[in-house]
């Protein structure tokens, strides 16, 4: 458990000192049990999540795995069950109003007046929260680089520039805590690569940033990360936690161009738990060391050639296939 120690105050007491301490959660988010039902779908079932403050966290899994659920739970949006829910040490079953005002919340699709240009956008949003003051709305169009689009219609901004101008009106009142649904889905690479520039810039300004996705890529660039699969989360700590939770498997990486009835015949092997093509490689994610000389055999009978295997590091995504098969 992360545990922030607040010194209150030194007193000297013969040769000792006294040190009176505070010892705060710094979790932003902190919920256990977390679980909703849309009639007789489950959309989740009683996911414990644990978010640190000022790191960016990351929430992976495919589609209807709940992440918008989720988000949507922790912005009180909608009302789910949980054992305990605390959202910036707020409880969010009695303080959800009180918690709205330190969350900024951006949509997974767009939703801005596409109508009103970017500042008028803005301005919409900074009246809302009290903060329209002229100052204010200009550095944020200059923080989010939205300076030579401020009199642009949202409706025509590309998707990248939607994006930030959802993001600057969610960040209008400079909440310390911003929820993300899948803020870089359809977007091209190079843009993609900007909006993670913009996230670790308010991680390191000591924002907290949950952001869910679907691209696996963009696991690794998380602080901490959730597996969600079907409503379950599977697995969720920081990156070198989640690679540590395959310590008894083996991942195998075979040269191998794709060949349909070698992985055939590898993953027909007792003790294959997955297996992937990468490219040029096949990873094999088996339970331990002993499944090696079967899986050259196997590959051998099939191709009738000698392939190179190698034992690798297991990379996120090895964790999340092997861990979403079980
Ligand atoms: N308002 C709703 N009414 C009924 N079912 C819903 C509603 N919202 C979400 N669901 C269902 O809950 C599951 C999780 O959805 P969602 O949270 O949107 O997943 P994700 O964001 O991971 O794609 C899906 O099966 C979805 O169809
Ligand atoms: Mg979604």
């Amino acid at each position: 458990m992360v545990l922030e120690v607040k010194l209150e105050s030194k007193r000297l007491y013969g040769y000792s000192i006294c040190l009176e301490v505070n010892i705060m959660d710094s979790y932003a988010i902190k919920v256990k049990n977390l679980a909703k039902n849309f009639g007789k779908v489950s959309a989740l079932n009683g996911i414990d999540l644990n978010v640190p403050m000022g790191k960016v966290y990351g929430m992976l899994g495919p589609n209807a795995a709940g992440k918008s659920t989720t988000i949507r739970l922790l912005a009180g949006i909608i009302r789910g069950q949980a054992t305990t829910a605390k959202i910036l040490g707020i409880d969010l079953e009695t303080g959800s109003e009180k918690i709205k005002r330190h969350i900024g919340y951006v949509a997974q699709h767009f939703a801005l007046y596409p109508d009103l240009t970017a500042a008028e956008n803005l301005t919409f949003y900074a009246t809302l929260y009290g903060k329209n003051d002229a100052g204010h709305k200009r550095s944020l169009l200059i923080q989010y680089g939205l300076a030579d689009f401020a009199n642009r219609r949202a409706g025509s901004l590309s998707g990248g520039y939607k994006r930030r101008l959802s993001i600057a009106c969610a960040m209008v009142h400079e909440p310390e805590l911003i929820l993300l649904d899948e803020p870089t889905a359809g977007i091209d690479p190079v843009t993609r690569n900007e909006l993670w520039e913009l996230f670790y810039e308010l991680s390191v300004a000591g924002k907290t940033l949950f952001i869910t996705t679907h691209y696996m890529e963009e696991a690794e660039r998380c602080h901490y990360l959730a597996f969600l699969n079907r409503g379950n989360l599977v697995a969720e700590g920081s990156l070198q936690d989640i690679r540590s939770t395959l310590k008894n498997n083996k991942v195998f990486v075979c040269s191998l161009s794709y060949d349909p009835k070698v992985s055939k015949a590898v993953t027909a092997l007792e003790g294959v738990l997955t297996v992937n093509q990468v490219g040029e490689h096949l990873r094999v994610v088996a339970r331990d060391q002993s499944v090696a000389t079967e899986l050259k055999q196997a590959i051998i009978k099939t191709t009738s050639s000698t392939p190179l295997v190698q034992l690798a590091k297991p990379t996120i995504e090895d964790v999340f296939i092997t861990l979403t098969k079980e």
